[in-house]
């Protein structure tokens, strides 16, 4: 009776002990607002993996850059001090190096060939390429196309020289605004609004959201179609909060990572189309549409030559990606 006591007290404990480890709450940084499409996605992720993993897993979302900028939340889950971060594959290039063929100008020839290839064994090759830098990606998400807004339209790269254009801490970003005759500036999104106010840049380039939802078109008033490039945001995990969990809770992750990617394909289309009205009627922005692409594309094309010799990986990684290119 005694020892039977003594099993039903241990095994009590034991579970108890399981509970309280199997429970965890995850951080998850970003640099944007509630408001906008990757937040809902990361919202719906997190509820997703809550209930995958009934109740083990629960992620709490901090918005706004509270937890620092973007780079400084990477740094954060690569040293495991926070678990989750929503970053842009132009400013992992900078901790995972093949993360620069998504940075390549020009190498989307449109968004299915976008997602073709996200969604493809190339795109979770890249996801994984950093485990062992500490972190891994879980999932891709769209940030639409990206072009230049300024003062003034800008419609071939002659409009660009001498131009201090505002670029993210990327590589490709710098090589590739210096081949169009410009002057990159890297600035963290955060101090944007305020450097183009101040005049600390003339420009920048981004997706459209960023007029809107950033309240750049305040300050920028032309938004010039040259689409250089497509970059997706991308989720990171840190290695050792990710080695933590249960290979079920692991695909529970990945799963719910996935599904929030195609959600957030849905709502960003339908933002899209919200800022480019909001920024024309409410804050007077006039979008170029007569854009010399095939010229900024001539001066910019040598950078993907360039970017397959880094390594036999990203060579390869370049060829099958053009591969995947509608024909
Ligand atoms: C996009 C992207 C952000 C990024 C920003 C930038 O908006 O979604 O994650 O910070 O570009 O230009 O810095």
């Amino acid at each position: 009776m005694k020892n039977l006591k003594k099993a039903l007290l241990a095994a009590a404990v034991a579970s108890l002990a399981f509970s309280a480890q199997a429970a965890v709450t995850l951080k998850l940084s970003h640099n944007q607002s509630k408001d906008i499409p990757v937040h809902k996605a990361m919202q719906a992720f997190a509820d997703k993996v809550k209930e995958y993993t009934n109740g083990e897993v629960k992620i709490r979302i901090y918005p706004n850059a509270q937890l620092g900028t973007q780079r400084e939340s990477v740094e954060l889950v690569q040293s495991g001090g926070l678990a989750l971060a929503k970053s842009n594959a132009a400013e992992l290039e900078a901790f995972e190096p093949l993360y620069s063929v998504f940075n390549q100008p020009y190498i989307f020839k449109n968004q299915d060939h976008f997602y073709d290839v996200l969604t493809s064994d190339i795109g979770e090759e890249i996801l994984n390429a950093s485990k062992d830098k500490g972190f891994i990606g879980i999932t891709y998400y769209d940030a639409g196309s990206r072009s230049f807004y300024a003062g003034k339209a800008i419609k071939t790269p002659d409009d660009l020289k001498g131009m201090k254009i505002r670029v993210q801490p990327s590589p490709s970003a710098v090589k590739m605004v210096e081949l169009l005759g410009a002057n990159p500036t890297p600035i963290a999104f955060g101090e944007l609004y305020t450097a183009l106010q101040q005049g600390v840049v003339d420009g920048a380039e981004n997706n459209e959201s960023a007029l809107v939802d950033n309240r750049h078109g305040e300050v920028s008033k032309f938004y010039s179609y040259d689409r250089h490039t497509m970059i997706p945001d991308v989720l990171v995990m840190s290695t050792k909060d990710w080695d933590k969990l249960t290979p079920e809770q692991q695909q529970a992750i990945k799963k719910a990572g996935r599904e929030s990617m195609m959600l957030q394909k849905q709502l960003w289309a339908d933002n899209t189309e919200k800022v480019i009205k909001e920024a024309k009627e409410k804050l007077g922005v006039t979008f170029v549409e007569d854009v010399d692409t095939a010229a900024f594309a001539a001066k910019v094309l040598p950078m993907h030559e360039e970017a397959a010799k880094a390594s036999p990986q990203a060579a390869d990684l370049i060829k099958r990606i053009k591969e995947k290119a509608p024909k």
